[in-house]
């Protein structure tokens, strides 16, 4: 069994066909069209459409006006895009440790992490579920500082009845496959503010800003464009969003029933009022439990299962450069240890999902530590 498979087929195949035969193949009306539909979805103003989450995160926070030496507050457990596009921009990503019971950014500390220095905060959505905006964007305004929202894994979650990326001064989605809907590779930036929208729209496609005969170069733009065949497999994808994120939300549902009496495993908890979007199902094992014996063992059952994500100040490249204690981050290092994925797609059927818990009860037996 996968553990993610997207859910494509005959009106996304269409739907590239279309595109090709209309020979406008890069940005252009189908972009358009899928930037107006998320849009609308999510209740924004404005959305742009961009290679992927990791450009639309580097555009954003250039257009923001991060410098390089800036300091951008972000998760240190989150897939390495989140910090690569601040260092990207010649800025320093700021590590602040996360809740280890919904894996997101524990707003107590990233207050305490704020210094003269800090131009932007941005949370994760980890694995679908919402940040604590409320928090985090009371102390964001309280400092003055904006904050942009990795949404990459969130399209659908809400936050007290708010869709995600619309929860900051502007957020990131990707399409990546194992995300919630797919355009292969792509990513989406949705803001309301007029002014930052203007700027991402130049800044996208290499500082251009199109005349009545050509264009005219305003800034020192990037080609960040993400193209109409991919916007295309977005316009299919949309059409099934809520199917997806039902069918998601009630698979989650019905791990967290099986789960419930299995030792060792702590299934992921939601707090009162926000919307999961279940990007990935995500669980936390007991300390004494070896995490990549219990993959292994999984994968004996044929059951592909991997690590929650990364904790970034234990990759090599962050370790050796700012070289931060794993005490200073216990909660982050606990889960790049302990968190646990498992498979979770619409095609999924109950009985499927049965025969993952029962395999993942014998093989957390089997993984644990000897004191
Ligand atoms: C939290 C987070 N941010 C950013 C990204 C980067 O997305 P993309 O692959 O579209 O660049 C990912 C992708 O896995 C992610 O999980």
């Amino acid at each position: 069994m996968r553990l993610n498979v997207p859910l494509t087929g005959v009106d996304e195949l269409n739907a590239i066909a279309e595109v090709l035969q209309s020979g406008f193949l890069t940005q252009g009306p189908k972009t358009a069209e899928f930037e107006r539909l998320i849009a609308t979805r999510i209740g924004a103003m404005y959305a742009f459409g961009t290679s992927s989450a990791t450009t639309g995160l580097h555009l954003t926070l250039h257009a923001i006006g991060v410098l390089p030496g800036d300091e951008v507050i972000v998760p240190d457990f989150s897939f390495p895009a989140t910090a690569n596009a601040v260092i990207q921009q010649g800025a320093i990503p700021v590590f602040v440790d996360i809740d280890l019971a919904t894996f997101n950014l524990n707003p107590t500390l990233v207050e305490q992490a704020i210094t003269p220095r800090t131009r932007a905060i941005m949370p994760v959505h980890a694995f679908g579920l919402t940040a604590d905006m409320t928090l985090i964007n009371e102390i964001a305004a309280r400092h003055g500082i904006p904050v942009v929202e990795d949404a990459a894994c969130a399209l659908g979650a809400t936050h007290r009845g708010r869709e995600a990326g619309t929860l900051g001064l502007a957020g990131v989605f990707s399409f990546h496959p194992r995300k919630i809907i797919t355009t292969a590779e792509g990513g989406l930036i949705s803001t309301s503010d007029a002014e930052l929208a203007a700027k991402i729209a130049v800044l996208r496609s290499h500082g251009a800003v199109r005349g009545s005969h050509y264009m005219s170069f305003v800034d020192a733009g990037f080609n960040y464009r993400l193209s109409d065949i991919h916007a295309a497999i977005g316009i299919a994808q949309m059409v099934k969003l809520d199917h997806i994120l039902d069918r998601r939300r009630s698979l989650a549902s019905v791990y967290n029933d099986l789960l419930s009496d299995v030792d060792g495993v702590s299934p992921p908890s939601v707090p009162e009022g926000d919307l999961h979007s279940y990007q990935s199902y995500v669980v936390l094992l007991d300390d004494d439990v070896d995490r990549d014996s219990v993959i292994d063992r999984m994968r004996e059952a044929d059951i592909e299962t991997t690590l929650g994500t990364y904790s970034m100040h234990l990759q090599p490249y962050f370790r050796e450069r700012f070289a931060i204690d794993d005490r200073e981050l216990p909660s982050a290092t606990r889960a790049q240890r302990s968190a646990l994925t498992l498979p979770l797609y619409p095609q999924l059927e109950n009985e499927q999902l049965e025969s993952v818990v029962s395999a993942l009860r014998q093989a957390v037996v089997s993984s644990r530590r000897k004191p």
